[in-house]
């Protein structure tokens, strides 16, 4: 049989740490595949995914900036097309190639990884850009009620009017919901450039599970905060984690070797 490619579209992707999370998998379950990364100009997405396509490609993971434009390319699934956005392309079928977003369902099995259970729970999903309509998505779809608190207030709003029983707040709502919550997810690139938190401390609880969409750093703040208050913690690198199991079991249709993966993903944060 031939070598499997599967491939990452984004630009830039030099510091990517999807290749060696993928090609650590395979190694484990003795797969003979490569993933490699690819760095088209944005004018060529249309060319880039049908080129792969014809040369058959097994899987393309896609992110910025081409996680919108990819959805008017492939087959997306409803969810890829409710959250607008794909990450994740399959090849396999004999239709064109269908498109997933694997990072809503990669921060639920990020969550539900840490005994955390989202059917019924409250949740508060802080910041509407494009990794909060995943997330909040992903939550409604598995029963949770979902609160998004956002900067600008009215980009929350907008989108609790997409997301089913959403409500939409500005970050001045943060304290009374989160006290009022059961999961707390920071959606925001707060963190990532300074030590800092969108989420006042004092509304943290024992109660609650705080998952940080932020890896870089992995300990942030936020996450700091919440082991303080009792909380339990799953820090940005189980959502990269799960987003791209998710996406090696749509393409291999196998069970992904979790926590060899985790370890290729970890010793390189
Ligand atoms: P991503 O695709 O990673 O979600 P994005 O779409 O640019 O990135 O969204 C960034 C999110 O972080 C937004 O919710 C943004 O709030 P605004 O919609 O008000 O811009 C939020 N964000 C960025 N910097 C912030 C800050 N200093 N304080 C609060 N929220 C911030």
């Amino acid at each position: 049989m031939a070598m499997d490619v599967y491939g990452l579209l984004g630009n830039p992707v030099g510091h990517s740490l999807s290749p060696p999370m993928h090609e650590a998998a395979y190694d484990e379950l003795g797969l003979e595949a490569r993933y490699v990364t690819f760095e088209p100009d944005e004018d060529d997405l249309t060319d880039a995914i049908g080129g792969a396509d014809a040369l058959g490609i097994a899987g393309l993971n896609v992110t910025i900036p081409f996680k919108q434009a990819a959805l008017e390319i492939v087959a997306p699934e409803d969810l890829a097309t409710r959250i607008g956005a794909v990450n994740t392309i399959d090849f396999s079928g004999s239709g064109p190639p269908t498109g997933y977003n694997t990072d809503a369902v990669g921060a639920l099995r990020a969550l539900r990884d840490h005994e955390v259970d989202v059917e019924g729970a409250h949740a508060v999903v802080v910041g509407a850009g494009g990794a909060g309509r995943a997330i909040a998505f992903g939550l409604a779809d598995a029963g949770a009620t979902v609160a998004i608190a956002n900067r600008t207030e009215q980009k929350a709003r907008a989108l609790a009017d997409e997301v089913p029983r959403a409500t939409g707040h500005g970050l001045a709502d943060l304290e009374e919901l989160v006290g009022n919550a059961d999961v707390l997810v920071n959606a925001t690139s707060v963190g990532m450039e300074e030590d800092a938190t969108p989420v006042p401390a004092d509304a943290l609880h024992g109660e609650l599970a705080v998952l940080d969409a932020v890896y870089r750093p992995l300990e942030t703040r936020l996450l700091r905060d919440a082991a303080d208050a009792g909380a339990t913690t799953v820090d940005g690198a189980w959502m990269l984690l799960y987003q791209g199991v998710e996406a090696f079991e749509i393409w291999t249709g196998r069970d992904a070797p979790v926590g060899v993966m985790n370890e290729a993903l970890r010793s390189r944060l």
